[in-house]
């Protein structure tokens, strides 16, 4: 939450952005004021070609910072002073935005007349208004305290917020447009900590309640979504981060329960990688957000070419779940925590009850939810397993690398532990597929060298703890998730369940075992540095 002991107004503007140009310091921080201190300007995005603008401008501005966002404001005062007084903010935003190449949503304030005006291509932005005010933001949630009439702008429009209601321009030819208008009824849920001290637990604890929703509520989005990939030629299963883990997990879900071979792709690969993308193709994206440029992007790539889009995300009315043929929400409630704790596992439920729904046996996919939940709530619950955890991460906390070894559907889950323990704990920390040992990773195993060993499946058990064995004849520090002990172990995280299910058992356990390192080595497990919860830039 913002605070500023800033003097009452009519008219203001904010922003907080990830750095992208120009290091954290204030002077790079929003807004950013034109030479005469008339102007403000906030920008989501980036304008690519900043650098020619910036030298067209001529000598004559002054800049203050390192920001490609500065030359907007700059420009924005050219077109106001070539106006000659008959200055209108909107024309000359209008103006400046056709010159910026990049995706952008831009808002600007006029401190003389404070009239406030902002333009959109590809970052998000929603205005809304009621009869108090007038307001614009990237995310609907943020409006929604204030007034549930919206209008999302769309890429290449312009908006003019005025009393009466904002006012919708078309960038490319300056006319004005009828603003399709949306009353949402979305319930808007709060987050408060409660007994919790920090999100991340307090959003991994909220995962059995999760499952069960999801097990309860989701079947027909499930069907449409089976029917979907029936349907299809060839299915992509599109994310970052810890979506795209989530995704990897569902290719193998799909692979081992309905036989049909999807393919995991990450995002910012997707156009490079996808040729024969077309009409007869689905792709599903994953998205908590769904504001993700790099999401959006192949979404775009993949609607130019013809194919279906379906969507799982957590935020209605974001750009992806507007621009689905088939949004399913997440219904999570609101992640706070920069890290995906609870949408990880929502994305894997769904994909886990589609598996087997597309594979005739859904009923079967919904008790291996319910089964789920209770296996993640009995791990929440016992204080043993917590003390386990949090003595392992005293083991851990030194390391200078952390291994996480698993085949087979253990795979993306040993992709996803890794990725937690990095962004958390700021230890280098590597997930693998136990196969591939061998051929290039053991090299790196030292003596002490933690190696997290995810045995839980009988299928591949035997090749795992040969996995276990070769790194511990090398002095590593094998750590078993598994439901037995073996001697391959030094140590062990004993879990219980069976199946699939034990999946989301194991991916609690690994969630926390982060979230205690975090403790352990004093990192801010909510806001770890250099991450943003929500990537709206390339
Ligand atoms: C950022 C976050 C990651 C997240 C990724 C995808 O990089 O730091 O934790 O997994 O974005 O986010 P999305 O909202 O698309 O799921």
């Amino acid at each position: 939450e913002a605070s500023s002991n800033l003097p009452p107004a009519r008219a203001s503007l904010g922003h907080t952005r990830w750095a992208t140009h120009g290091g954290v310091t204030q002077a790079n921080a929003h807004p950013h004021g034109d030479c005469h201190g008339r102007l403000a300007v906030i920008h989501n995005g980036i304008v690519e070609n900043h650098a020619d603008i910036r030298r067209s401008l001529g000598a004559h501005h002054v800049f203050r910072s390192e920001t490609d966002t500065e030359v907007v404001v700059h420009l924005l005062e050219d077109r106001l002073a070539t106006a000659n007084g008959s200055a209108d903010l909107t024309t000359a935003l209008i103006e400046s935005f056709r010159e910026i190449e990049g995706l952008s949503a831009i808002a600007v304030l006029d401190g003389e007349t404070g009239q406030i005006c902002a333009a959109k291509n590809g970052s998000p932005l929603v205005v809304g208004w009621d009869d108090s005010g007038c307001y614009l933001a990237s995310d609907p949630t943020a409006l929604l305290d204030h007034t549930r009439r919206l209008i999302f702008v769309e890429d290449g429009q312009a908006v003019r917020l005025e009393p009466a209601g904002p006012r919708l321009f078309d960038i490319a030819s300056g006319a004005e447009l009828e603003p399709e208008v949306r009353t949402v009824d979305w319930v808007h849920e709060g987050s408060q900590l409660g007994s919790f001290d920090h999100y991340m637990a307090k959003e991994i604890d909220e995962q059995p309640g999760i499952l069960r929703r999801l097990e309860a509520t989701k079947q027909d989005s499930v069907d449409e979504l089976a029917r979907m990939i029936a349907r299809a030629g060839e299915v992509f299963l599109v994310g970052c981060g810890t979506a795209n883990n989530a995704g990897m997990a569902g290719q193998y879900l799909m692979a081992e329960v309905a036989q049909r071979r999807v393919g995991a792709v990450l995002a910012s690969e997707m156009a490079l990688v996808t040729p024969g993308l077309g009409p007869a193709s689905l792709v599903i994206a994953l998205s908590q957000s769904g504001e993700t440029a790099d999401v959006l992007d192949a979404v775009k790539l993949a609607r130019s070419r013809g194919a279906s889009i379906a969507a799982l995300t957590n935020s209605e009315g974001s750009s992806l779940y507007r621009q689905a043929d088939l949004p399913i929400l997440l219904d999570c409630g609101p992640e706070r925590c920069v890290l995906a704790t609870k949408t990880y596992t929502a994305k894997l439920a769904i994909l886990l009850m589609t598996a087997y729904t597309l594979a005739g046996r859904a009923e079967e996919g919904r008790r291996q939810i319910a089964q789920a939940a209770m296996l993640v709530e009995s791990l929440l619950v016992a204080e043993a397993d917590h003390h386990a955890l949090e003595s392992l991460a005293g083991s851990l906390a030194a390391a200078e690398h952390v291994f996480v070894l698993g085949r087979h559907t253990n795979y993306p889950l040993a992709l996803e532990a890794a990725l937690k323990i990095k962004e958390v704990s700021y230890i280098h920390a590597e997930g693998f597929a136990s196969g591939e040992l061998k051929h290039g990773v053991i090299a790196l195993v030292e003596e002490g060298t933690p190696c997290l060993i995810f045995a839980t499946e009988p299928v591949t058990l035997k090749e795992t703890l040969a996995g276990a064995s070769e790194v511990r004849a090398r002095g590593a520090l094998t750590v078993g998730f598994s439901q037995e002990s073996h001697q391959e172990f030094g140590l062990q995280v004993p879990l219980s369940g069976s199946g699939p299910a034990v999946a989301f058992e194991l991916a609690a356990a690994f969630q926390l075992l982060a979230y205690h390192l975090a403790l352990r080595l004093d990192r801010d497990p909510d806001k770890p540095r250099n991450l943003a919860k929500s990537v709206t830039v390339r």
